[in-house]
């Protein structure tokens, strides 16, 4: 089938009470270890590309293997752009067949922010597209995105309904104590103020900088409302590791389908896991 938009499923999640795992894309590998695992699992799923992702696999392949991926899969497949920069790439990416949208004003000041938001979302809805805001900074790396500890900064609850209210998004990215990239401790998560953003906020909420944080509290995530959960790190570590472990075992190995398959392999097993793990084994 084609590509459906990401509040399609997540609304469905919310309704039903788990979270759809957002996986970042960058290569065929990638691609094909997510989807066989979408398929295993019966589970929909969502993939996406960060600003990295776009400049490395660039944006018309990025678009063409997510479509073709769609159209083969048996199970439902959203692609987003994770964390857009500006309204003009938002544009970009609809216009190459996106499915949704995130963009990222969290830098920005709230009036700005709302602003931003609410004109990308005028144009998607439009054209049936979906989009995802972020409010509160999230902590750590993720490409060209830096975020240091002390400039990272929690959703507001009452402000999350104003900003919902206002600029109209499908979904809303909170921090609640999650940060991209690797954690150096265990990350605490404030649920509390997820509850309160619940109470306040009707739309599905997002779960960003979700790899490494203990399954415990994934799960408790989910019952609290949050319907898509990011993950990225953990397919590069588990993509890394597996190449590595060929490269160790055999140091002259030089076909590539030989350290991609078992890395591919890797991957496929985390996002089954994940997928296991947010409840949306089953769903699709
Ligand atoms: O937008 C992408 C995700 O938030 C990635 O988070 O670095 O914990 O995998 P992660
Ligand atoms: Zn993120």
């Amino acid at each position: 089938m084609a590509l459906v938009t990401v509040a399609e499923l997540t609304r469905a999640a919310a309704e039903g009470g788990y979270a759809v795992g957002a996986f970042n894309l960058n290569n065929m590998e990638i691609l094909q270890a997510v989807i066989a695992a979408a398929e295993e699992e019966r589970s929909p799923v969502i993939l996406q590309a960060s600003q990295g992702g776009l400049k490395y696999a660039g944006i018309d392949y990025i678009a063409a293997m997510a479509r073709v991926a769609a159209e083969n899969a048996s199970v439902p497949v959203a692609l987003n752009l994770d964390h857009g920069t500006s309204f003009e790439q938002a544009m970009v990416c609809i216009r190459k067949g996106f499915s949704a949208v995130m963009i990222d004003g969290s830098q920005l000041p709230f009036e700005e922010n709302i602003a931003l938001v609410k004109r990308v979302a005028d144009v998607a809805h439009a054209v049936g597209v979906s989009v995802e805001a972020e409010l509160g900074k999230i902590g750590g790396t993720e490409d060209d995105i830096v975020v240091a500890e002390q400039d990272a900064t929690m959703t507001n609850p009452d402000e999350a309904a104003e900003f919902v209210e206002r600029a109209q998004p499908d979904l809303l990215a909170v921090a609640i104590g999650t940060a991209h990239g690797v954690y150096k401790g265990e990350p605490r998560i404030d649920f509390k103020r997820l509850e309160e953003i619940k109470k306040r906020v009707d739309i599905p909420l997002v779960l960003h900088g979700a790899s490494g944080v203990p399954d415990e509290a994934i799960r408790k995530a989910c019952q609290l409302g949050i319907s898509k959960i990011n993950i990225d790190t953990e397919l590069r570590v588990a993509f890394t590791q597996a190449v590595r472990n060929v490269l160790e075992a055999a140091p002259n190995e030089i076909d590539p389908r030989k350290i991609l398959g078992p890395a591919r392999e890797a991957m496929q097993k985390v996002v089954q896991e994940k997928m296991r793990l947010f409840g949306s084994s089953g769903r699709a």
